[in-house]
């Protein structure tokens, strides 16, 4: 008997980010986030994991074929080591279920675009983790309660456990049993949302979020700022979901993305993560929405930065055209993605 599943998880790019951790074992975060999951027919991690008795004892894994240390008390680990928790729960209720948290596993992931280029890699790779352990585990728990442990994973992992509209609520637990991810809207709900990624660069960051989250947490006061300013924003982005109104939508992602910029130039040494081309996206999209809400009253799309130089450009369905015409104009050299993504289904939770 082989006892192995494979699941897959899409990227997700937040328009609320998540900087800054209140609980750095427990990955608890200091404000709550949002964001879209992109299609899973685009950037996605599968990932497949396999446990057999005959194996040699110690887990294992592989990305994009290339071993990673399971380090005992590392994120890897302790996702593993819940999950198997939960099977060894299950195990314990049900004498018929075969006894495979025992089993040492091999856990093989690829990534289907760049790893560790600003693509959000680890979110969509550690939702794909804990999303094919619980299929081969055939864990009961809901996506929410599956995100809490890919939260531990990779912070931002959590959002990737659903498709469409997502908030990861920070919660106020001490031991993070409220800091999950739920569901705001399905792709459905809100199709015409596009995603154009604009990869400025596809060299690994210079700071990584971790170290990034640290100094920010240690040194910024502005971040105080931000934090009171991010609960209002919360709401008034998810009502802007539900309404499918992309004017409001786009002004508090453009807000929010420049906003956690300052926050990160506003530590002690300061971190930059855009460049002078991601600097001439944002002067483009921000010229480009000026002509269009004078010819129609409406902007025409909007953008948002994570850890990285690389541009993600929301916009309506209508409008992507004029935006690749627009970067394809003022940055030749640039390659951009030949589709632009769709907003994402689901995660592809288990699938046996
Ligand atoms: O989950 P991490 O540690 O890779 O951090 C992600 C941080 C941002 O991408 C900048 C923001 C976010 O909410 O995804």
């Amino acid at each position: 008997m082989v006892y192995e599943a494979t699941a897959t998880a899409p990227v997700n790019i937040a328009v609320i980010k998540y900087w800054g951790k209140r609980d750095t074992k427990l990955i608890l975060p200091t404000n709550s986030s949002l964001s879209v999951t992109l299609d899973q027919d685009h950037l996605r991690s599968t990932t497949t994991s396999r446990a057999d008795a005959a194996f040699d004892a110690g887990d294992r894994l592989w990305l994009n074929g290339k071993e990673e240390a399971v380090k005992e008390g590392g994120r890897l680990w302790t996702c593993i080591k819940e999950l198997r928790g939960w099977r060894a729960a299950e195990e314990a209720k049900d004498a018929a279920k075969p006894k495979i948290s025992t089993f040492p596993l091999r856990i093989a992931s690829y990534n289907n675009f760049p790893t560790a280029a600003g693509l959000a890699s680890s979110a969509s790779g550690l939702a794909a983790l804990v999303a094919s352990l619980a299929a081969l585990y055939e864990l009961p728990q809901s996506p929410s309660d599956l995100s809490r442990i890919a939260r531990q994973g990779s912070g931002s992992a959590c959002r990737s456990l659903f498709g469409g509209y997502v908030a990861w609520q920070e919660g106020v637990e001490a031991d993070g049993s409220d800091s999950l991810a739920v569901e705001v809207a399905p792709r459905e709900h809100w199709p015409d949302l596009h995603a154009l990624i604009c990869v400025v660069s596809d060299a690994k960051k210079g700071t990584s979020s971790t170290a990034g989250m640290q100094q920010t947490v240690q040194t910024s006061p502005l971040l105080q700022a931000r934090l009171k300013v991010v609960p209002g924003r919360m709401a008034a982005i998810s009502e802007a979901i539900k309404a499918k109104d992309f004017d409001a939508f786009a002004k508090i992602t453009i807000a929010d993305s420049n906003q956690f910029h300052a926050v990160c130039l506003d530590t002690q040494p300061p971190i930059f993560y855009l460049n002078d081309v991601s600097r001439g996206v944002i002067a483009l999209v921000e010229e480009l929405n000026r002509a269009h809400v004078e010819k129609t009253g409406h902007l025409l799309a909007a953008y948002t930065f994570d850890a990285g130089p690389n541009a993600v450009i929301y916009a309506p369905e209508a409008n992507i055209p004029t935006v690749v015409a627009a970067v394809n104009k003022y940055f030749p050299q640039a390659e951009a993605f030949p589709d632009p993504f769709k907003v994402g289904t689901a995660a592809a939770l288990p699938q046996g």
